[in-house]
């Protein structure tokens, strides 16, 4: 099954554009990415390394483990069987439902992007599974995911859902109203389900988050990393309680015995991501 929600003619992203879905792939060690995307997702780590931070792999590797520890406590822990899993990327190994129906098999998962090329890879991917559903649509306008008859059909939204936000909200402006985004899902979905945010944080190294911005604006990203203070970030909660360890570096947040065995690089990378998970009572 698949769902469009944006008109192919209204996104004029190109091989020419580093484009943030296949940058991030890039990070991840995907391969489906283009020349441009290679060339400014390097560009982004040289300047990481010269400012002394890890960057973009070691980074990427962090927030895959953060979402396998996220959905697997939804699904396990909170009893969750619905995701609505927003800015989902490019389809890798280890998908949002390919976790979930780990735990549960009956588990249901909507994948949001606005991404072409995530949404070719997406449809060919999930066309034969019945539990997954692709969604091409913009987040900006939540009303092409929540007014959309499809996922209303798909979803039952008066059980809990799980919606996730996952290296997502740092590729809105302020201007672009991410927390009136957040907010709309939250409205629209029943007590008792929940929110999974990871987020580029300027808390532990406010220059270099300023620079990579920059960075990102000076190199012409499709989206740009806008990093938040704690501050902000907390406020994506608004409506919700925060689980424990509530918003935690992304390796602090509930580490697995295998996460625990990773290196120092990588235990630094975590900083410069904030995560929680939030339920709505
Ligand atoms: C950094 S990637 C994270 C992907 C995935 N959540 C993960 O953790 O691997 C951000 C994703 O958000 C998508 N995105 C950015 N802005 C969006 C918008 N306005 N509407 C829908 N998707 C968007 C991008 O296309 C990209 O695939």
């Amino acid at each position: 099954m698949t769902q469009e929600s944006v008109s192919p003619d209204s996104d004029p992203v190109g091989v020419t554009t580093p484009n943030t879905a296949r940058v991030w792939d890039y990070q991840l060690g995907g391969k489906d990415n283009f020349a441009i995307d290679r060339q400014v997702a390097d560009q982004i780590n040289s300047a990481m390394r010269e400012m002394g931070v890890p960057d973009g792999h070691v980074v990427g590797a962090e927030n895959r483990a953060f979402l396998h520890r996220a959905v697997t406590y939804l699904a396990a822990e909170a009893g969750v069987s619905q995701f609505l899993d927003l800015g989902a990327g490019l389809p890798t190994m280890a998908n949002t439902h390919h976790i979930a129906q780990r735990v549960n098999p009956q588990a249901r998962v909507v994948y949001v992007d606005l991404d072409p090329v995530v949404s070719v890879h997406a449809n060919a991917l999930l066309a034969e599974d019945a539990r997954a559903l692709p969604v091409r649509a913009d987040l900006r306008d939540p009303d092409q995911v929540l007014g959309n008859p499809v996922v209303r059909d798909f979803l039952d939204f008066d059980k809990p859902i799980a919606v996730m936000c996952i290296a997502l909200l740092h590729c809105l402006a302020d201007e672009e109203d991410p927390f009136g985004v957040v907010r709309r899902f939250r409205d629209a979905v029943a007590p008792g389900s929940y929110l999974a945010v990871s987020q580029l944080t300027t808390e532990d190294h406010p220059k270099e988050a300023a620079r990579l911005h920059q960075l990102s604006l000076d190199v012409g990203m499709s989206t740009p990393l806008v990093p938040r203070p704690r501050a902000a970030i907390e406020r994506f909660f608004d409506g919700f309680k925060l689980v424990e360890p509530g918003l935690a570096f992304i390796n602090e947040w509930r580490p697995s015995e295998v996460d625990v065995e990773v290196g120092e690089a990588q235990r630094a990378g975590a900083r410069w991501f904030l995560a929680g998970v939030g339920r709505k009572d």
